[in-house]
């Protein structure tokens, strides 16, 4: 039986515990080259003992930023700066890995510190949101999305694969698509945010199609030996979304073209999110579970997941292989080392690097060691 802190291998990589840090934007770019913010963010965690550190959405495109502060992976320079910091991650013993995303009629964004809301139309630094149709989300969201053409689909996908292979040449081990959260692949899935009339909307199978070509278009340049993985919203809690046997039937087509790993998250479709359960904790394992049954995929989840006994427990009665922690981790980023503690772990310290190890090992092994 598996627990927290057990390794997970999957495909050439080997996390050291099933701890992973969920993808955050810090809205702190600038024009997407990440810096000293996102270096000690990312190492904070590395340090603090998590098996994998996932990167914040980062852009494929340059109109594909949720916010002006976001990062990006649309040009060289970007890649090269994430070089040191996926180094950093590694030399701290975790796998780094980083999540492409396209925010769609969520582009062009102030970030949450400052409302959340688009830009005005007119602001220097703002751009026109493209979106599979031209709804707005509502909400803070007002602005109506320009509707893709053939030519915009092909040229985000495009952009995801160029962001991958960039992805590879800074060093990350871990790709994670972000097809969640009301963004522009998932928004293509969703019929609250799909109403195309061509092949890229109406039945699922239309619906499915971006996301099916990006993933496999991906998985061409991104290599065989490392995990690919998709953050797909499966669910909304609002009527008028797909049926959840949709989203399983997609999680089973991606696994067929390729897809390694699945973080099971919300849709966020529609600005009302009064229906999810916000006050279940880990309110989404149960769904998650059911996906790794049914689609034969490991699985992991995040959402009010921060006691160390409520993810050994998912981890040991295998309803996940891998927690995805966020807030708990931005609270305290040495939650893998307490949490080791907390389940009596033999030898806790040995989820921090020596430079801390070595001083929290049990008193009588350092003593006159000083
Ligand atoms: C500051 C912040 C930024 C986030 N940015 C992203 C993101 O870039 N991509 C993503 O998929 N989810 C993002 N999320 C959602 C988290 O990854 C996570 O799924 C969510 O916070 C639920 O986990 P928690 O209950 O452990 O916080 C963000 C959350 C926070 C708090």
């Amino acid at each position: 039986m598996p627990n927290l802190f057990n390794e997970f291998n999957l495909k050439d990589v080997r996390l050291k515990n099933r701890i992973a840090v969920s993808p955050m934007c810090q809205y702190s770019a600038e024009e997407g080259v990440p810096n000293d913010w996102h270096r000690s963010h990312l190492g904070s965690m590395a340090i603090g003992g998590a098996g994998l550190v996932v990167a914040e959405m980062t852009a494929v495109t340059r109109d594909g930023r949720h916010t002006p502060g976001d990062t990006g992976l649309w040009n060289n320079a970007q890649a090269e700066a994430f070089q040191p910091i996926t180094r950093f991650i590694e030399q701290m013993g975790a796998v780094p890995g980083i999540q492409l995303g396209h925010a769609g009629r969520k582009a062009s964004v102030n970030p949450p510190w400052l409302g959340n809301d688009h830009l005005p139309a007119d602001h220097p630094d703002a751009w026109e949101p493209i979106a599979p149709s031209a709804l707005a989300l509502g909400g803070t969201l007002q602005r109506v999305p320009r509707e893709m053409n053939l030519d915009d689909i092909a040229q985000v996908r495009e952009g995801f694969v160029s962001a991958a292979e960039r992805a590879l040449g800074a060093g990350f081990k871990w790709l994670e698509l972000h097809f969640a959260h009301g963004f522009l692949p998932q928004s293509f899935f969703s019929p609250l945010a799909n109403r195309r009339t061509d092949g890229y909307g109406g039945s699922f199978e239309n619906r499915a199609r971006f996301l099916l070509e990006t993933l496999s278009a991906v998985r061409e340049v991104w290599p065989e030996r490392l995990p690919l993985s998709v953050r797909l919203g499966v669910i909304d809690y609002v009527e008028g979304e797909q049926p959840l046997e949709e989203s399983i039937e997609l999680v089973r087509q991606l696994k067929a073209l390729g897809l390694d790993f699945l973080d099971v998250s919300l849709g966020f479709n529609t600005a009302d999110a009064s229906q999810v359960p916000w006050g279940q904790p880990g309110f989404l394992v149960p769904i998650a579970h059911q996906i790794r049954r049914e689609a034969g995929i490991p699985v992991a989840a995040s959402w009010n997941i921060s006691d160390p006994e409520q993810a050994d427990t998912y981890i040991r009665e295998e309803q996940l292989d891998v927690v995805m922690l966020a807030k708990a981790m931005l609270s305290n980023p040495h939650w893998p080392y307490q949490a080791a503690q907390k389940l009596g772990v033999k030898a806790p310290s040995e989820a921090l690097p020596t430079q801390y190890a070595f001083w929290l090992k049990p008193h009588d092994r350092i003593v006159g060691d000083e």
